[in-house]
């Protein structure tokens, strides 16, 4: 009876919400399964996250309409904290716009810039919100292949001239889900170089800054020039395994964060007062929490990727976040062939890499958001 937009017709089914149909399915037909499919970490967020968020729910300022910039306590916390994770400081009043959740912030930013086709660059494989966003926005998409010659960084030379030119956004996002590896300051600089010349906003995807092992990942406001040209995301969602809290932030050149900024005024009322004081407490309290928190991500991670190997998988990533992007077995066909083969014979659940985007055929990415315990089952 209703007729569908051309835009949300033109969307691929959402990887997730067909992996949670299957999920359904095994559910009702009361099968167990391991599930490796999503980036939910099972870890408690901090406890005392949960008392200030009881404790502030209560006060009547928090049960009123948010201001649209976030509480200035809340900016003022996250220019502190970005200032001794990165050595950038960040003018909180223009330069920094709290989100409910970086990806709120990731697909509401093609509306302040896109007209109709206009082009968006997106990796492949990445994140799938990127896609969306750019369809939403009456954008076109551009897939800039993530290939394993070139550690997974996209080369700008291969982007034809036409399509530069009538680009507005470009999303970018190390550490890189799904393929995990971190990007060098020189490729950044390259990046905002490249931005810079071609007049295109650098949309730079930094929700998984803190789980990492061994290099510390770098903001691209770090880089000279960033400022300019590019606006960054962060979440808590990852960091303090607070993804149902939904908070993270923008942060940046100020005329973007200003433009997401006149985006959202339009779309939503700014966010519960007790969520921006749990950000507030877990930003300021958070070393131990989240050194504790790589320390078991590590410990899976080396777990799961030694089983791997054990079992003959040898082109296997897993250089930071909580995921591991590994090339599938040559014996099956598609990335889909393989993850139906771990559902039905395993039960278990892991992504396609397909379903990142056409570049990420050929392997699949587990999320390691459970328990050790659970992992060592897979390989039993
Ligand atoms: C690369 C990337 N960016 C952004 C997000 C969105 O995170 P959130 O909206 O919870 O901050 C995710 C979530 O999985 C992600 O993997």
């Amino acid at each position: 009876m209703f007729e569908l937009s051309k835009k949300i017709k033109s969307l691929p089914p959402y990887l997730f919400a067909e992996i949670d149909k299957k999920k359904r399915e095994l559910k009702e037909k009361g099968i167990n399964f391991i599930d490796l499919s999503i980036g939910d970490p099972d870890l408690a967020a901090p406890k005392s996250v949960n008392k200030v968020l009881s404790s502030t729910s209560k006060l009547k300022e928090n049960q009123k309409y948010a201001m649209d910039q976030g509480k200035d306590r809340l900016r003022e916390s996250i220019s502190k904290w970005f200032n001794k994770r990165f050595k950038v400081s960040l003018d909180k009043n223009k330069e920094i716009l709290p989100l409910i959740g970086s990806k709120e912030g990731l697909v509401h930013l093609p509306l302040g810039f896109i007209n109709n086709g206009d082009y968006v660059l997106i990796p492949s494989p990445g994140y799938p919100g990127y896609r969306g966003a750019a369809i939403f926005a009456g954008g076109k998409v551009h897939e800039m292949p993530l290939i394993e010659e070139n550690r997974f960084l996209p080369d700008f030379k291969k982007i034809p001239l036409a399509i530069k030119n009538k680009t507005k956004i470009m999303y970018l996002n190390y550490p890189n889900n799904p393929t995990t590896v971190l990007a060098s300051l020189d490729f950044l600089k390259e990046t905002v170089k490249f931005c810079a010349k071609y007049g295109i906003v650098l949309a730079y995807d930094n929700a998984y800054s803190e789980i990492y092992f061994n290099e510390k990942p770098h903001s691209i406001l770090e880089v000279d020039g960033a400022r300019e040209v590019a606006i960054e995301f962060h979440s808590l969602s990852k960091t303090f395994c607070m993804t149902g809290y939904r908070i993270g932030w923008a942060c940046g050149n100020s005329f973007l964060v200003n433009t997401l900024l006149k985006v959202k005024s339009n779309i939503d009322s700014g966010i519960f007062g007790a969520v921006q004081e749990t950000a507030i407490n877990a930003l300021e309290n958070e070393t131990p929490y989240v050194k504790e928190l790589r320390k078991i991500f590590k410990d899976r991670r080396d777990f799961f990727v030694n089983s791997l190997k054990d079992r003959g998988f040898k082109q296997i990533y897993s250089d930071s976040t909580f995921y591991v992007w590994c090339r599938i077995p040559v014996d099956f066909k598609s990335s889909v062939e393989f993850s139906k083969y771990l559902i039905e014979e395993k039960n278990i659940i892991a992504t396609p890499g397909i379903g990142f985007g056409k570049h990420g055929e050929g392997f699949i990415r587990f999320a390691l958001t459970v328990d050790k315990s659970i992992l060592k089952k897979v390989f039993t």
